[in-house]
């Protein structure tokens, strides 16, 4: 098969690699030139350790799935490309308006028969498959970070998504040995309509002053077994991403518990966006090691003080 990848970020970067290993073509674009210029290395890197964690034949492994890949570096060529793809994926950032004008753009200029996946994380399925103007093939497949090593990925239908797409979602997605599982289109879909609340009550807490990043996340991943911990799953996902889908869902649900906390727009402000700028709840300078961080400048005040200082 054939795939066309818009938006070579972190899980841009992870779909190509999971399109590339399970045998596909796979075409790229990404409106960043300088975020373009390091998918191979990216994905390289990705494929490599997926040889290694699954022990595969390293080096041909790698090789054949980078034989997979072709980056473009202008827009018109991947339009060109995507023509002759059975999917396109798109990839970019999680903003509903940004989103749809972008699928205004490509989508009616491809064929009726390719099928639309959106990675979203979050986002209404239906505006965007209206948007592209097939919603009858439009479908949310919303992969897990990194996805060649995440097997779970949420298959979320539109109101008009036909039963034939579903099931070639599915299928496709099988195929590439993922685990898919319907979801609903409701804000945040399954996974994150539960895990983001959660983790933004875990910043809320932090900034109150009554956890710190070392104590949260062995406390999850020893009490309830979370792999990494809450925080340390902030810096993977990356500050601007969990600023985006927090902004988001709280516009779709009203829900303040989705509001950001002021701790967020900070980091996000200080450029300590997580393991892309390598300091976030975590320095990253050894990307093995990584140091839990004193964030007690984020401490906004706690009940204590405030009581105190009350007139
Ligand atoms: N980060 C995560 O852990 C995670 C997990 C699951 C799903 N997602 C979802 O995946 C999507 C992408 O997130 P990400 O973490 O890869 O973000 P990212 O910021 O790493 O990458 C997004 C990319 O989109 C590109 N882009 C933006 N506008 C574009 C346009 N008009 N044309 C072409 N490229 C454009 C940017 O240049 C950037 O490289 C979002 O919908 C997000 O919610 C993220």
């Amino acid at each position: 098969m054939k795939f066309a990848v818009l938006g070579t970020g972190i899980m841009g970067r992870g779909w190509i690699t999971q399109c590339a290993i399970s045998g596909h073509e796979v075409h790229c674009y990404d409106a960043s030139p300088k975020t373009l210029a390091g998918v191979v290395g990216g994905c390289e890197k990705l494929a490599a350790t997926v040889a290694k964690k699954f022990k595969l034949e390293g080096a041909d492994f790698v090789a054949n799935a980078m034989g997979n890949i072709r980056v473009h570096t202008e827009k018109t060529a991947f339009i060109d490309a995507a023509k002759g793809c059975d999917v396109f994926l798109e990839v970019i950032y999680e903003d509903l308006k940004l989103k749809c004008t972008v699928l205004a753009e490509y989508l009616p200029q491809l064929p009726e028969s390719v099928i639309f996946w959106s990675n979203s994380s979050s986002l209404d399925i239906d505006p965007m498959a209206e948007a592209g103007g097939r919603p009858d093939r439009s479908i949310v497949t919303h992969g897990m970070n990194p996805v060649p090593l995440m097997p779970g990925v949420e298959v979320v239908p539109g109101a008009k998504t036909s039963a034939a797409t579903i099931e070639f979602t599915r299928q496709t997605l099988l195929d590439m040995k993922k685990s898919p599982f319907l979801a609903p289109n409701i804000p945040g879909f399954w996974v994150n309509r539960l895990l983001v609340p959660q983790m933004l009550d875990a910043v809320r807490l932090l900034e109150q002053g009554k956890i710190k990043v070392e104590d949260g996340d062995l406390g999850l991943n020893t009490s309830v077994g979370h792999p990494q911990g809450t925080f340390k799953l902030h810096d993977f996902i990356t500050a601007p991403t969990m600023l985006r889908v927090a902004l988001q869902m709280y516009q779709a649900t009203n829900d303040p518990r989705m509001y950001p906390p002021v701790t967020l727009i900070r980091m996000v402000k200080n450029g300590e966006n997580g393991t892309s700028t390598g300091l976030g709840f975590y320095d990253w300078s050894d990307p093995r090691n990584p140091k839990p961080r004193d964030l007690s400048k984020y401490v906004i005040a706690t009940a204590e003080d405030m009581l105190e200082s009350c007139p």
